[in-house]
């Protein structure tokens, strides 16, 4: 292995309160909640390299004063060996140099504000070693964009105050904090620094500390300036000895009115944070928190385990896919090697979005999350388009009046109540804005979430779009022509109509789902009233949203269609053939059909389906932020991986599963690993994009991470291909597989009781369930009544041949991946 992957290689580190990127090098923050408010360690963004530095190690010889990183960076000397695996919450980086390997795991413990850097020392070498071991990380000042630009006043408050050879990090503490950070080291220690020029000598960099090249630290004390923490360890080993060091970067706060000790002192009171570190300072630790760890993530994912006749299927279904998903949830799009960590909240259509790809491995917290989102609509059903994660209140940061964002809180509650079962979250009183007096029941935000779109619709009796739709950059009322303008926020032009059919789609699909929660609750009424909006608008779509091939996109502010054959440019959209077949529009007369072989012939490539072709060669001020970006990336015509599973979804619906998983495997990272020299993005977790066929760099991935790509791929491929799909009555069945499968085995838990799937099919024919064995007895149909919780129920489903119904066009020749 090496680590000079093609891009950063990165991990998360902590799933509750304090999270840490870890690249393969190391490299990477940590943080407590927010990634803006709440950093702990200094990052410079867009460096060379991309990931430099956070997690400093060095391993010096102190018999030749010869001295690397063990993880590469940040010296990047020579390693004779170098592996790096990164697991689920932990990372373990091992490397060699002249026979002294040196292996790092990095975790937060569950349950605990700190992580831990557990390093083990081996001398390999037939003589004895004298090694000195440097451990050091950067403090941010807090806020992590005030720390990157107010030098003015940051690099005079920079504090520190040094105990029982523990660094604690106290800027602004003396003043309105109450919170600190620490960094510690199960020692010996022989020295520590907290003033970083003082440790890196002047005119030098983390690559070549000077203590590092003399092996002796300062002791310096930070007063303003850059305040670090460094421990310096020293080891001498015999020949095959070996030792273990824990270093500990932790977050920890006081109760306000008690925080001094003596109170009144100035001093952070310790009391508290001592047993903590006693604790994880024993090396034992590592191994306990670690072998927790696996428990804790053993009994997530054994929620949904599946054995198919695909290792990447299998290899992203039963790990990473999941593990992305609950990474997803608890970041939204903050904090990733694209996405800063300064600038966005949690999303509000993002969050709705995650959340199916996460219900299933804790419905509390996905039912807290929805409770969050809800409180945030606003009395007319709108939306915030984001909101921020410490203080749970919506924002206009980042703009507002994206119209597609109340409907998506619709999906998120249904997913809900079918994989719980629990309706009793629709009669939970949530405010609006956050104001306290304003509650009423989860339920009611949902009937104005649907009235919100009624309310606005425009002269083809489509729902208007707002500033945008899920399409962030289709801003159709926006014309800015100021450089630099955000589109996000810029001063929408009055006047116009601009009508979204995405939105009609997603609409007809949001309606469908509120009146399967109102006939559970004893609502007819409500289920009728929300039937007959999704039909009208569905009629709508169909009459004024339909091309001739393809659905169109919109129409824009003076009343032209976007995404049809009389366009220049962008003639096809991707999002409404896959949204509005979602909804179910066009499934009983043909032109969902003709809609996804439009999508086979005009967006599908080897590397994924493009957002729309041809992609926009200029920039079209009356489309916004879409043709700003050169043709192939991001939206405009890049392979935005969340709209992808939509069209396998789609294509599930008509029954071609040999489509739907061609799809699938086309931006599985896995399948793509292969790849990795023109992918260049991890080979295990889905990217928000990848450049499409009008890019000069087709193929290649950007943004991993933090994309609803994540719980969408996961969703497509477990509930629509392979067919395991909860529902408000029980546990459907219903697998949509590839002709030359020949059946695959699952288990899943749902409801508290765990189903063992198997499901057999004829190889090479297209072949449907009809009806199921449940415990041995024949159930018509393809739904599995639930069970009592803590029970275990084995399903079979036979499928059985069907005939083709599909018009020429789809299911043809796949194509195949490349290389
Ligand atoms: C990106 C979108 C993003 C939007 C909002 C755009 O520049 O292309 O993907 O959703 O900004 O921040
Ligand atoms: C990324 C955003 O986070 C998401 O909300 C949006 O739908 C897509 N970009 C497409 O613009």
């Amino acid at each position: 292995m090496r680590p000079d992957t093609p891009l950063p290689w990165i991990n998360y580190l902590g799933s509750e309160e304090f999270f840490g990127i870890v690249s393969n090098t190391a490299a990477g923050y940590s943080f407590f909640r927010d990634a803006r408010l709440r950093r702990l360690t200094r990052y410079r963004y867009n460096n060379a390299p991309l990931d430099l530095g956070g997690r400093y190690l060095y391993v010096r010889d102190d018999e030749t004063g010869d001295y690397w990183s063990p993880s590469s960076q940040p010296t990047r000397g020579a390693l004779d060996e170098y592996r790096c695996r990164h697991g689920l919450g932990y990372t373990v980086i091992g490397s060699q140099r002249d026979r002294i390997e040196v292996e790092t795991l990095y975790l937060v413990p569950l349950g605990q504000t700190l992580e831990l850097w557990r390093t083990r020392v081996v001398n390999q070498r037939p003589e004895p070693a004298r090694l000195s071991l440097f451990g050091a990380v950067e403090f941010c000042l807090w806020d992590a964009a005030d720390d990157a630009t107010n030098f003015q006043r940051n690099l005079s408050v920079g504090e520190v105050e040094i105990e029982d050879g523990v660094v604690f990090h106290t800027s602004e503490y003396r003043e309105r904090r109450n919170h600190f950070a620490y960094f510690a080291c199960s020692g010996p220690v022989v020295g520590f620094d907290t003033q970083r020029e003082a440790f890196l000598g002047p005119y030098r960099g983390w690559d070549r500390p000077v203590a590092v090249e003399e092996g002796r630290c300062r002791g310096s004390v930070a007063h303003g300036w850059a305040p670090c923490g460094v421990q310096h360890v020293r080891v001498e080993l015999d020949p095959c000895e070996s030792r273990e060091v824990v270093f500990l970067l932790g977050y920890a706060e006081n109760p306000p009115e008690a925080k001094f000790d003596p109170p009144g002192s100035g001093r952070v009171d310790k009391r508290r944070v001592r047993p903590v570190l006693e604790r994880y300072l024993e090396p034992r630790s590592a191994e306990i928190a670690l072998d927790e760890l696996r428990t804790r993530w053993g009994e997530l994912l054994a929620a949904l385990q599946v054995r198919t006749p695909s290792v990447h299927a299998d290899r992203m279904v039963n790990v990473w896919n999941q593990y992305q998903c609950m990474v997803t949830f608890n970041l939204s799009r903050s904090a990733s090697l694209f996405e800063s960590g300064v600038g966005r909240g949690m999303g509000f259509r993002d969050s709705n979005q995650d959340l199916l790809g996460f219900v299933h491995l804790v419905p509390e917290r996905a039912r807290a999350r929805i409770l969050d989102l809800a409180a945030t609509q606003l009395p007319s059903g709108g939306a915030y388009h984001q909101y921020q994660p410490l203080t749970k209140r919506g924002n206009d940061a980042i703009g507002s009046g994206f119209n597609d964002d109340p409907l998506w809180l619709i999906l998120a509650v249904a997913a809900y109540a079918k994989e719980t079962g629990d309706l009793s979250i629709l009669q939970e009183p949530v405010p609006y804005d956050g104001r306290p007096g304003t509650e009423t029941p989860l339920y009611e935000h949902l009937r104005r979430a649907l009235g919100y779109t009624l309310d606005r619709l425009g002269p083809h009796g489509l729902p208007l779009i707002g500033r945008a739709d899920w399409n962030d950059c289709l801003n159709l009322n926006c014309f800015s022509e100021t450089p630099g303008e955000s589109f996000q926020t810029a001063a929408n032009r009055e006047g116009g109509a601009a009508e979204s059919i995405f939105i009609g789609g997603l609409f007809a699909l949001a309606a469908r789902e509120l009146a399967g929660i109102a006939r559970r609750l004893g609502d007819p009424e409500q289920a009728e009233l929300a039937e007959a909006a999704g039909r009208r608008i569905a009629d709508a779509v169909r009459r004024h949203g339909w091309d001739g091939e393809w659905f169109r996109r919109a129409y824009d502010y003076d009343g032209a269609p976007v995404g049809a054959a009389e366009n220049e440019e962008g003639r096809i959209y991707v999002e409404p053939q896959g949204m509005c077949v979602l909804g179910g529009i066009g499934l009983d007369d043909g032109l969902a059909a003709r809609a996804l072989a439009s999508v086979r012939t005009h967006l599908a490539t080897p590397h994924g389906i493009v957002l729309l072709q041809p992609a926009y060669s200029r920039y079209r001020v009356e489309l916004g932020e879409i043709s700003s970006y050169p043709p192939g990336y991001k939206e405009n015509g890049g392979v935005f991986c969340h709209t992808n599973p939509w069209i396998m979804i789609a294509e599930s619906l008509l029954g071609d599963g040999d489509a739907a998983f061609d799809y699938y495997l086309r931006i599985n990272p896995s399948a793509r690993e292969d790849l990795s020299d023109v992918h260049r993005c991890e080979p295990y977790v889905y990217a928000q994009m990848i450049a499409g066929k009008d890019a000069p760099t087709h193929g290649e991935a950007k943004n991993s991470w933090l994309t609803g790509a994540a719980a969408w791929n996961l969703v497509a491929v477990t509930q629509w291909i392979l067919g395991i799909r909860p529902d408000f009555d029980g546990l459907r069945v219903d697998p949509c597989l590839p002709a030359e499968w020949d059946g695959f085995a699952a288990e899943r838990r749902f409801r508290g009781a765990l189903y063992r799937i198997l499901v057999r099919k004829p190889p090479g024919a297209r072949a449907r369930a009809s009806c199921l064995l449940v415990d041995g007895e024949r159930v018509e149909g393809t739904l599995v009544p639930p069970a009592p919780a803590g029970s275990t129920v084995d399903v079979v489903a036979e499928l059985v041949p069907v005939e083709s119904e599909l018009p020429a066009g789809t299911g043809e020749q796949p194509v195949p991946l490349p290389g």
